[in-house]
């Protein structure tokens, strides 16, 4: 080929080397947002999709606390044990829960969701009116990763202005 002919097919190639490129970017940003790639890694990529979504596993079977503790936690390692004593027992990131487990540590999920620290949140009293765990936590069922979420007071107001629950903040929220 000679430098003539070279010279004459220079755009078509930089156009489909420039289009290949733009399609390249597109496939990254389609499987990669949001729904994957948002909220802090966890120690384990846990998914509520395949645990909550797929396998309709019930929330309350690895949040039992909810109904009654300030303070419910997250799932301890045996509560994963359970079933992956069976389940994928040899896949990595089961092996590393079998790592926690047999080293006695706790596994070290990072928490995502911020109240400040002055404010009193309590689950018992909105579940026991009704409010369901999407109202406030969204579709968790749907995601592989979860939000990371700042309450801030007015997300707390708004809800409580529309129902018509306790506005007295002094008395009702804040210690
Ligand atoms: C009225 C809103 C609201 C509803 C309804 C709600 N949550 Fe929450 N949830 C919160 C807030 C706010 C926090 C952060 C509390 C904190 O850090 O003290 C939280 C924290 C959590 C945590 C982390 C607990 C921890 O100790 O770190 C879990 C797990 C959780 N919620 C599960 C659930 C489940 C399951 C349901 C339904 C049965 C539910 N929530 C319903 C607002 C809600
Ligand atoms: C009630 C049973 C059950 C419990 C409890 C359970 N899992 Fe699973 N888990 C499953 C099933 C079923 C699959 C899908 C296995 C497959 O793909 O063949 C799965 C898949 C996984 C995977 C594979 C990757 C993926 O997302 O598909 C990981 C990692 C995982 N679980 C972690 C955990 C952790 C961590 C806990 C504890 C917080 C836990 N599981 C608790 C049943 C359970
Ligand atoms: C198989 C066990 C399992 C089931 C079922 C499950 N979760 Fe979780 N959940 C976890 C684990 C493990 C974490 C910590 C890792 C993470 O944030 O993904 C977590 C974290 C959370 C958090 C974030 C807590 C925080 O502030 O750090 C919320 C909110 C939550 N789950 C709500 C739910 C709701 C609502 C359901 C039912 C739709 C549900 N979970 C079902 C195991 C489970
Ligand atoms: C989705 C709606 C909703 C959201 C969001 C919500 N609440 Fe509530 N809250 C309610 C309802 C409804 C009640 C009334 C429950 C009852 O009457 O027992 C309530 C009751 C309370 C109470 C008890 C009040 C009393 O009368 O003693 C406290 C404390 C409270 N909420 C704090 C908070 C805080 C703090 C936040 C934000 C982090 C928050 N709530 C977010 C709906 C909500």
């Amino acid at each position: 080929m000679g430098i003539q002919t070279l010279r004459r097919n220079i755009s078509p190639i930089l156009l489909t080397l420039g289009s290949l490129f733009f399609v390249a970017v597109f496939i990254y940003f389609f499987y990669t947002s949001p729904a994957t790639q948002i909220g802090p890694e966890q120690p384990i990529p846990f998914s509520h999709a395949v645990h909550s979504g797929v396998k309709q596993i019930q929330c309350r079977f690895c949040h039992p606390y909810v109904d009654y503790s300030n303070h419910p936690g997250l799932p301890p390692v045996e509560k994963c044990l359970y079933c992956h004593k069976y389940i994928i027992a040899n896949h990595p990131w089961i092996k590393k829960e079998h790592m926690y487990f047999n080293t006695n540590t706790p596994t070290p999920w990072v928490e995502i969701n911020y109240v400040a620290e002055h404010v009193l949140f309590n689950h018992q009293r909105h579940i026991r009116s009704d409010i369901v765990c999407e109202q406030c936590h969204g579709r968790v069922e749907t995601r592989h990763r979860l939000d990371k979420k700042i309450w801030r007071m007015g997300i707390c107001y708004e809800c409580h202005k529309a129902k018509g629950a306790n506005l007295d903040c002094w008395l009702a929220c804040h210690s």
